[in-house]
């Protein structure tokens, strides 16, 4: 048993703000899912030696994992959250009064539209790719703190959701999904940390 827990970052900044992309730091809320996380990991991976702890190259998830020690950590650009191009930084209401055409050529095809200069979700699904095959080589279990799209499209591969659902999964903040590959299939656990 070799299990994959996928975790978005603490509650960030710009969460609190509903703005999207950016590059900034915890909440309070995050903060102490930080704290969580690190004692969750510690009691869930105790004996593991070769676990190791995956984040993308956005604070927000360097911070979350900032806690957690013992256990060799690895940045991935490919696991930085979806390019919102030239709407990196606005809330879903700007997005809809300043680009409406935008905002429902997405609504319309969430996972093939793609930001103006930034990407789509079938962008995201093949940039992930090479993440993909090291953490199907990983000997030890693998904590991957991310974000939201990107672990869509993570956790639709390993449970084999078809493609178009993968837009709409639900990924809650501050709630591990432990994912265990077996031979006879994928089983899931969830550890909702906080409310
Ligand atoms: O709001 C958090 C966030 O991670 C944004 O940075 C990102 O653009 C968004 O979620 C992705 O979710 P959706 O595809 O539903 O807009």
């Amino acid at each position: 048993p070799r299990p994959i827990l996928l975790t978005r970052h603490g509650e960030s900044e710009y969460n609190v703000r509903g703005r999207i992309g950016g590059d900034s730091a915890l909440s309070e809320a995050g903060q102490l899912y930080k704290k969580k996380l690190a004692k969750f990991v510690e009691k869930r991976l105790k004996s593991e030696r070769a676990a190791s702890i995956w984040t993308s190259t956005l604070q927000r998830t360097i911070l979350t994992a900032g806690r957690i020690v013992g256990f060799p950590k690895i940045q991935w650009r490919a696991l930085d959250e979806i390019n919102a191009g030239v709407c990196d930084g606005m809330t879903y209401e700007e997005i809809k009064r300043n680009m409406p055409e935008e905002y429902e050529s997405r609504n319309k095809d969430k996972l093939r539209y793609r930001y103006p200069r930034g990407e789509s979700y079938l962008d995201v699904i093949q940039r992930l790719e090479p993440v993909i095959i090291e953490l199907e080589r990983q000997r030890g279990p693998v904590v991957v703190i991310s974000h939201q799209a990107v672990l869509r499209a993570l956790y639709a591969y390993f449970t084999d959701r078809p493609l178009k659902e993968v837009p709409d999964i639900e990924m809650p903040l501050h709630t591990i999904i432990e994912i265990n590959l077996g031979v006879t299939g994928v089983e899931e656990k969830r550890y909702k940390l906080m409310d």
